[in-house]
């Protein structure tokens, strides 16, 4: 029986062999504070590599030191860190999994203590190795530091960083990229009126709020060639009156396909304190609406834990992918689990574990 879970996707030169992909999930786990991938990334990357995606998408990586949510993040604006990857790649290629990064700027939610290993939360002091914020505007996200209003000419310095970042993916062997664009990090703070409140050129009219996303794009773009795919992270809605829709999102997805992104992994949230009815694949129907609304591919997310649930949401043309989060923290074979539970043949079971799948 055929199923679309386990049927490869082309996008641009990049054929990936299924449709089971992991999400980007910062680990915390840089040792030296300075970017750089431990022997943790190595394992944890490489296990759901081994553990037969489609694709691994490597957690949110800071474009710049101030880029990051916490000094444990990786980075990716010096050669060093670019090296530190190769193996990472090198080993997720060995097992057959595509390999991309997710690049990252945390805007006014950076500087923060890492989510695990310390008993404090919230904005890391300057005193201890903090840093100051920065955003479309010098509003606070609750609980955190006030972050400072960017200038244009940052704005400029931040796109040719992301744009660097992504020829260092290229250096490093990634397939692809992934922009992140959601979560309330700093594209989402412009993208959506409820922290952008700038009477300049990046702010006010949803073509001025979207200006920077696609300025990265574009950037990204000239440094990947045409041969790459590009994806961007969005958070459909801003859930809260007032603040970004799927109606505006679907807009800006088109225009992001406009500029040459080849599919919207489509997340929600994070931007504002709101209230979300989280649920059993409660993000889908927001990949579903900018699927058909924006004629782009789309990749749904949240909540995905099952293996007919994902395939009825590919056959259901919800998505054109699913990506398993903490679904594959649990279980990093979680595609080969699912290819027993439909009953599907695949033929990268790991060779030197025979024994256990006779
Ligand atoms: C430990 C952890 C770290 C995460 N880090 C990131 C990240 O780096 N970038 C991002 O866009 N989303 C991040 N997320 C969100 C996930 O990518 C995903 O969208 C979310 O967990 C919902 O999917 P799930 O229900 O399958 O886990 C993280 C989630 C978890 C659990």
């Amino acid at each position: 029986m055929s199923h679309l879970l386990f049927e490869p996707l082309t996008l641009r030169g990049l054929t990936f062999r299924n449709r089971s992909w992991v999400p980007p999930m910062c680990q915390y786990s840089v040792e030296s504070l300075d970017g750089m991938a431990a022997p943790w990334h190595l394992v944890h990357y490489g296990s759901l590599a081994r553990g037969g995606a489609g694709a691994v998408i490597v957690e949110a990586t800071g474009v710049t030191p101030e880029a990051r949510i916490s000094e444990k993040d990786l980075g990716l604006w010096n050669d060093e860190q670019r090296d530190a990857l190769i193996p990472v790649v090198d080993f997720m290629h060995s097992q057959g999994a595509a390999a991309g990064i997710q690049l990252a700027h945390a805007g006014r939610k950076a500087s923060t203590y890492p989510e695990w290993g310390t008993d404090f939360e919230g904005s890391l002091p300057e005193s201890e190795g903090g840093w100051q914020t920065s955003a479309p505007s010098a509003e606070a996200f609750p609980g955190l530091e006030a972050p400072r209003e960017l200038s244009e000419a940052e704005i400029g310095e931040i796109v040719s960083a992301f744009a660097a970042s992504a020829r260092r993916s290229m250096e490093a062997g990634f397939d692809f990229v992934e922009i992140h664009g959601a979560h309330g990090y700093l594209l989402h703070e412009f993208l959506s009126p409820l922290s952008n409140t700038r009477t300049d050129s990046y702010g006010g009219s949803p073509e001025n709020r979207a200006r920077f996303l696609l300025e990265v794009v574009d950037a990204t773009r000239a440094e990947v060639g045409e041969d790459v795919p590009v994806l961007v992270r969005l958070s459909a809605t801003d859930w809260t009156e007032g603040g970004l829709s799927l109606d505006d999102t679907a807009q800006l997805s088109a225009w992001l396909k406009d500029h040459s992104v080849d599919l919207v992994d489509v997340s929600t949230g994070g931007n504002v304190m709101a209230t979300i009815p989280v649920g059993p694949g409660y993000q889908t129907t927001f990949a579903e609406g900018i699927r058909k609304q924006a004629r782009i591919p789309t990749a749904a997310v949240g909540l995905l834990t099952e293996p007919f649930q994902a395939e009825h949401i590919l056959a259901t043309e919800q998505a054109d992918v699913v990506l398993l989060g903490r679904e594959s923290l649990r279980d990093p074979n979680f595609p080969i689990r699912a290819a027993d539970a439909l009953r599907h043949q695949i033929d990268y079971k790991p060779a030197q574990y025979h024994r256990a799948y006779k």
